[in-house]
C-alpha cells in the first residue's frame, strides 16, 4: 500500500487480488497457448513427429463418407467418469437422417478398487473388466436380454491408439483410473476376454469410440456442421473432423476422419512450463499420473476443486483468510469438490450459498472469506475457461487454414459437468474462442447422453458396413 489510512478488509482484497492476478492470462498468452497448441497438432499428426508429440491426434477410424446405417437395437457402455453406464438404444433411419431412441439405461458406480486394481481376472475381486461384464449381465437379466446378441458400442473415455473402429490398445489411463494390466493392451480384447469368462451371454462388440467422438457424432445427427466434439468435465479433450491427406498414420488420402487429439496432454513436453503456477505443480505431483495431462489439470473438473482448496490454504498461511486458520477438513485433500466451485459462484450476492458450504468444511466464515472464497473460485475456473478456449480456438482455426475457407462455419457438440454445470464457464469459454478465431462463425451445441447414444450410432454404422463386407 502506498500510505494513508485503511481499513483493514480493504487492505487485505488489495493482497488477495494482488495474489490472485498469477491466474489472469492476457491475450497475448492467451494466443501463444493457441500457437503451440496447434504445433503440437502438427507435430501429433506427423509420422517423423509423432512418437514425442505431447498431443498424440489419434486417428479413430470414424470416416466422413455416409454409409449409412443399420437399425434395431444397440447396447451401449459408457466408462470414462466415475460412473459406469450401460444403455438400449433404438436406432433408426428416417429420410434424412438416422434417427435414435434410447429405451433403456443403468448406471453402475465403479468401486474403486476396480478402478485402480488389476485389469485381469485375481479369484478374489471383481476387476475392472470383470466388473463391467458384471454389469452387463445384471443389465440384461433385469431387462430380459440375456439370450440375444446384441451389437455392442463402447464409449471408452481414455487414450485408446486404434488399429480399426474395434481395435485400439489403451495408451496411458487418465483421470484417476489405475487399473493394472489395462495400458498397452486391446481394450476391446479385455472386454471379451471378460465376457467370455462369464460365458452367461454373448455380445457383438462392434465399435468403440472415445467420449469426444460419440459427442460430436450424437450431434452430428442434430446438426450436419458438427464436426468438433468436446468434453469439460472430470477430464477435457476435443476430436475434430481432419482432412485424411494430414493424418498421416493411416493410409489414404480421401476424405476425412475424425481425430481424437487427447489435448489433455499438451504441456507434457513442457509447453506450459510458465504458464503453471505452484497449485498446479503440488496438484499434478500428488496426482496418480504426476507429469502427465498437464493442461487437462489446469481445466477439467477432477482437478478445479483441489486447485481452488491449495489457493485457499495459500492464502489462510499469509494470514489474509479465515484469520489464519484452516480446519482440518480444509487441510484434507479433496475436501473443496469441483462442485462447490460452481455452487459459490451461482451465489446470489447474499453469501448464503458460500456461508454454508464453507461451515461445512469446519470453518466460520466472516463476509470477507466469503468474498475472498467467491474470488478464488472465480479466479481459477475463468483461468481454466481461457486456457480451454484457447485450444479449442487454436483447433478451429488450423480447420478453417485447412479447408481453406475464408469463414468457416463450424459447429461444437460439447459435454461434460463443468460445461454444463458451471454458472459462467461457458459464456466465458465461447467469448475467447470466438475472440480468438475471429473469421469463424461457431455455434455450440450440448448433447444429452451423448455418450451412449453416440456410441450407438456408431455402432449401426459400422454393422452396416461390416454387412456390406459380408455382402460382397
Ligand atoms: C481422456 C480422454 C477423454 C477426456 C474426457 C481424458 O482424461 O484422456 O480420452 O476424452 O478425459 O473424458
Amino acid at each position: 500500500m502506498t500510505g494513508g489510512i485503511c481499513i483493514m478488509d480493504p487492505c487485505n482484497m488489495g493482497k488477495v487480488e494482488q495474489f490472485l492476478s498469477e491466474f489472469l492470462l492476457k491475450k497475448e498468452e492467451l494466443k501463444e497457448v493457441m500457437k503451440r497448441m496447434q504445433h503440437e497438432m502438427d507435430r501429433g499428426l506427423r509420422l517423423e513427429t509423432h512418437d514425442k508429440a505431447s498431443v498424440k491426434m489419434l486417428p479413430t477410424y470414424v470416416r466422413s463418407t455416409p454409409e449409412g446405417s443399420e437399425v434395431g437395437d444397440f447396447l451401449a457402455l459408457d466408462l470414462g467418469g466415475t460412473n459406469f453406464r450401460v444403455m438400449l438404444v433404438k436406432v433408426g433411419e428416417d429420410e434424412q437422417r438416422g434417427w435414435k431412441v434410447e429405451t433403456k439405461h443403468q448406471m453402475y458406480s465403479i468401486p474403486e478398487d476396480a478402478m485402480t486394481g488389476t485389469a485381469e481376472m485375481v479369484r478374489t475381486r471383481p476387476e475392472l473388466f470383470d466388473y463391467i461384464a458384471e454389469c452387463i449381465s445384471d443389465f440384461l437379466t433385469k431387462h430380459n436380454l440375456k439370450h440375444k446378441k446384441l451389437p455392442l458400442g463402447f464409449t471408452f473415455s481414455f487414450p485408446v491408439r486404434h488399429e480399426d473402429i474395434d481395435k485400439g490398445i489403451l495408451l496411458n489411463w487418465t483421470k484417476g483410473f489405475k487399473a493394472s494390466g489395462a495400458e498397452g493392451n486391446n481394450v476391446v480384447g479385455l472386454l471379451r476376454d471378460a465376457i467370455k469368462r462369464r460365458g452367461d451371454f454373448q455380445m457383438d462388440v462392434v465399435a468403440m469410440v472415445n467420449d469426444t467422438v460419440a459427442t460430436m457424432i450424437s450431434c452430428y445427427y442434430e446438426d450436419h456442421s458438427c464436426e468438433v466434439g468436446m468434453i469439460v468435465g472430470t477430464g477435457c479433450n476435443v476430436c475434430y473432423m481432419e482432412e485424411m491427406h494430414t493424418v498421416e498414420l493411416v493410409e489414404g488420402e480421401e476424405g476425412r476422419m475424425c481425430v481424437n487429439t487427447e489435448w489433455g496432454a499438451f504441456g507434457d513436453n513442457g509447453e506450459l512450463d510458465e504458464f503453471r503456477l505452484e497449485y498446479d505443480r503440488l496438484v499434478d505431483e500428488m496426482s496418480l499420473n504426476p507429469g502427465q495431462q498437464l493442461y487437462e489439470k489446469l481445466i477439467s473438473g477432477k482437478y478445479m476443486g483441489e486447485l481452488v482448496r491449495l489457493v485457499l490454504l495459500k492464502l489462510v498461511n499469509e494470514d489474509l483468510l479465515f484469520n489464519g486458520e484452516a480446519s482440518d477438513l480444509l487441510k484434507t485433500k479433496g475436501s473443496f469438490e469441483t462442485c462447490f466451485v460452481s455452487q459459490v459462484e451461482s451465489d446470489s450476492g447474499d453469501r448464503k450459498q458460500i456461508y454454508n458450504i464453507l461451515t461445512s468444511l469446519g470453518l466460520l466464515p466472516s463476509e470477507f472469506d466469503c468474498d475472498v472464497v467467491r474470488l478464488v473460485c472465480e479466479s481459477v475456473s475463468t483461468r481454466a475457461a481461457h486456457m480451454c478456449g484457447a485450444g479449442l480456438a487454436g483447433v478451429i482455426n488450423r480447420m478453417r487454414e485447412r479447408r481453406s475457407q475464408e469463414a468457416l462455419k463450424i459447429t461444437v457438440g460439447v459435454d461434460g459437468s463443468v460445461y454444463k454445470l458451471h454458472p459462467c464457464f461457458k459464456d466465458r469459454f465461447h467469448e475467447i474462442v470466438r475472440d480468438l478465431a475471429p473469421h469463424c462463425d461457431i455455434a455450440f451445441i450440448q448433447s444429452e447422453e451423448g455418450s451412449g447414444r453416440g456410441a450407438a450410432l456408431i455402432s449401426a454404422v459400422a454393422c452396416k458396413m461390416a454387412a456390406c463386407m459380408l455382402a460382397q
